[in-house]
């Protein structure tokens, strides 16, 4: 029965689907195409958000009330420029990345989009950059997108760092569908989202790889 099926997680969802639903709700502007486009144009892995959850990420920093982010993995700048855009004029984000060459691409992208005031590109291992950030907080939202072996580290450093009532926001939490599996890296993807589950009011919003959305309590 279908509605057995969706509730157990089957989706209906075709590249056909996708595509238009993206271009109803979620269309890119040329500031966003290029960002998109950028890791392919500039040989980067193209590994960015897609389209529907970069504009999740937009209508969640604005429902938040968001003015002071951060994220951990920037790439070419397409999530950047998805959250900085429903920043307050006052607000900012700081985004960290570790390929110097990603970062520079970011920068070009963000740039172009409009959002080089509002976002900051700081290049470095987030292990690293993130004790820097400890005075700078505390935060309202915090977006995890980079090494996944990582993210209960940054899930903690989210957890101390985030107001009552801020954001979590992290992709890929079904792990490319090795969630479940052995691995180091799925056994700590699962600390990742059993400790959210105490800090935060959460849940794992079903895209195609899982997005966790959680209220720091
Ligand atoms: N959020 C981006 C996509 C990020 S892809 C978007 O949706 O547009 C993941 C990025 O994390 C890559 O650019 C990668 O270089 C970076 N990264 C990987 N490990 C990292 C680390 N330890 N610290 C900071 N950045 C890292
Ligand atoms: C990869 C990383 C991501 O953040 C993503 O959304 C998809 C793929 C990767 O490292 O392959
Ligand atoms: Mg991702």
């Amino acid at each position: 029965m279908a509605d057995v099926d969706s509730r157990a997680g089957h989706g209906y969802a075709t590249k056909e689907i996708f595509a238009y639903v993206n271009g109803v709700h979620a269309p890119h502007h040329e500031g966003l195409r290029f960002a998109f486009e950028a890791p392919e144009r500039f040989g980067l892995p193209a590994i960015q958000v897609g389209p529907s959850e970069g504009k999740l990420l937009t209508l969640l920093v604005r429902l938040g009330g968001v003015k002071r982010a951060v994220e951990i993995g920037t790439l070419a700048g397409y999530s950047a420029i998805r959250i900085a855009e429903a920043l307050p004029p006052d607000g900012h984000l700081l985004s960290l990345e570790y390929e110097p060459k990603h970062a520079e691409v970011a920068r070009q992208s963000l740039t172009n989009a409009g959002m080089g005031g509002r976002v900051t590109v700081l290049e470095g291992a987030a292990i690293d950059t993130l004790p820097t950030l400890v005075s700078r907080g505390p935060f309202d939202a915090v977006f995890l997108d980079a090494d996944k072996k990582s993210y209960d580290l940054y899930g903690r450093w989210a957890a101390a760092n985030l107001r009552s009532g801020g954001l979590l926001l992290a992709d890929n939490v079904y792990l490319f569908g090795r969630l479940l599996d052995e691995s180091e890296e799925s056994a700590a993807m699962r600390r990742f989202h059993e400790e959210a589950a105490r800090a935060f009011d959460s849940v794992c919003v079903p895209t195609p790889d899982g997005l966790l959305l959680g209220i720091r309590r």
